[in-house]
C-alpha cells in the first residue's frame, strides 16, 4: 500500500529492521524477571545494553552472564525513585557507551494492601518507584536524545492494571493508569522531537516478583485459579513474551507507532 502522501515507502528486510547494532540502551530493573529478560534480547539484537537496578549484586551477575554470551553490557546500581539517581544512570550510559537510544522503564514494585489498611509510606514507595521514577529516567533520557538530536525510544512497563485491577493493589494500578497516560503525554510532546514512546500491559508473568507476592493460604491458591482460568492460551506469561515486544518497540520495525499501549496477557482481559 503506498503512503497517503505518494511517498514510496521504503521496504527493508526484516534482519535490518531489528538489528539495534550500534545503538545504546538503557533498561531498569534488569537485574532479573522481566528486565532482565528485555536486556537480553536488546542485548542479542545488537545494542549496548545498560542494567540499572537497586539491587547491585543481582545487576552484575546478570551483565556477567550476558557478557559471557558475548554481549555487550555493563551494569549500574541505581534506585529509579530518586531524581539523583536517574539522572546518573544516563550520564553513566551516555559515558560508558558514548550515546543512549532507547529506554526500558520496566523497574516497578507491586507489593499487596487492602485500600483500608494502605499506609501514606506504602503510598508514596509504589508511586515514587512505578510513576514518579519512570517520569524522571524518561526526563532524563529524552533530554539527551533530543540533544544527540538522533531520535530515541522509550517503552514504559505499565500493567493490565492499568486497565483492571486486581484487588489490594489500588496504590499499584493507581501509578500504572499514570503511566499509560504518561506514555501518551511524552509521546504527544517528544513526538516531533524524533523519540517515541510506547508503553505494554504485561499480564501475569512469571517472576521473581510475582513469585514473592503470593502466599501458601486458601484464599492466595483460589484468587491463583481464577487467574488462570480467565487466560484462554492457559499459561501464565514468561518474560521472554514482554521482550519479544519490547525488542519490537525498540526497533524500526514499530518506526510509526507512538503513544500506544500493547496488552500482553494471554488474553486474560477479554473475559
Ligand atoms: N510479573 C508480572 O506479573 C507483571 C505484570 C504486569 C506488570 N509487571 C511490571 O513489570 C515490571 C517488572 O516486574 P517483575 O515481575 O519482573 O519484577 P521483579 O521483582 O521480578 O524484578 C524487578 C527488578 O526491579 C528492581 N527494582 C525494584 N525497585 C527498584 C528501584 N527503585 N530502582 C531500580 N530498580 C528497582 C528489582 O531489584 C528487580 O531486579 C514492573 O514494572 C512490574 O510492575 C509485572
Amino acid at each position: 500500500m503506498s503512503a497517503p502522501t505518494g511517498q514510496t515507502q521504503t521496504t527493508p528486510p526484516i534482519a535490518r529492521l531489528f538489528d539495534l547494532t550500534g545503538k545504546a540502551a538503557l533498561v531498569t530493573g534488569a537485574a532479573m524477571g522481566i528486565g532482565e529478560a528485555i536486556a537480553s534480547r536488546l542485548a542479542e539484537a545488537g545494542a549496548a545494553v545498560m542494567i540499572a537496578d537497586v539491587n547491585m549484586e543481582a545487576a552484575q551477575a546478570t551483565a556477567a552472564r550476558l557478557a559471557a554470551l558475548g554481549r555487550k553490557v555493563s551494569a549500574t546500581r541505581a534506585d529509579v525513585s530518586q531524581v539523583t539517581d536517574a539522572r546518573a544512570m544516563v550520564a553513566k550510559t551516555v559515558e560508558t557507551f558514548g550515546r543512549l537510544d532507547i529506554l526500558v522503564n520496566n523497574a516497578g514494585v507491586y507489593p499487596f494492601s487492602p485500600a483500608l489498611e494502605m499506609t501514606e509510606e506504602q503510598w508514596d514507595r509504589v508511586l515514587d518507584i512505578n510513576l514518579k521514577g519512570s517520569f524522571f529516567v524518561a526526563q532524563a533520557a529524552a533530554s539527551h536524545m533530543v540533544e544527540a538530536g538522533r531520535g530515541g525510544r522509550i517503552v514504559n512497563i505499565a500493567s493490565i492494571d492499568a486497565l483492571h485491577p486486581t484487588g489490594f493493589l489500588t496504590h499499584y494500578d493507581s501509578s500504572k493508569g499514570g503511566v499509560v497516560m504518561m506514555t501518551k503525554a511524552l509521546a504527544k510532546e517528544l513526538g516531533p522531537r524524533g523519540v517515541t514512546v510506547n508503553a505494554i500491559a504485561p499480564g501475569g508473568i512469571s517472576t521473581p516478583g510475582a513469585a514473592a507476592g503470593g502466599s501458601a493460604d486458601q484464599a492466595s491458591a483460589d484468587a491463583t485459579a481464577a487467574f488462570m482460568a480467565r487466560i484462554p492460551l492457559g499459561r501464565v506469561g514468561d518474560p521472554d513474551d514482554i521482550a519479544r515486544v519490547a525488542l519490537f518497540l525498540a526497533s524500526d520495525a514499530s518506526a510509526y507507532m507512538t503513544g500506544s499501549l500493547v496488552v500482553v496477557d494471554g488474553g486474560y482481559l477479554l473475559s
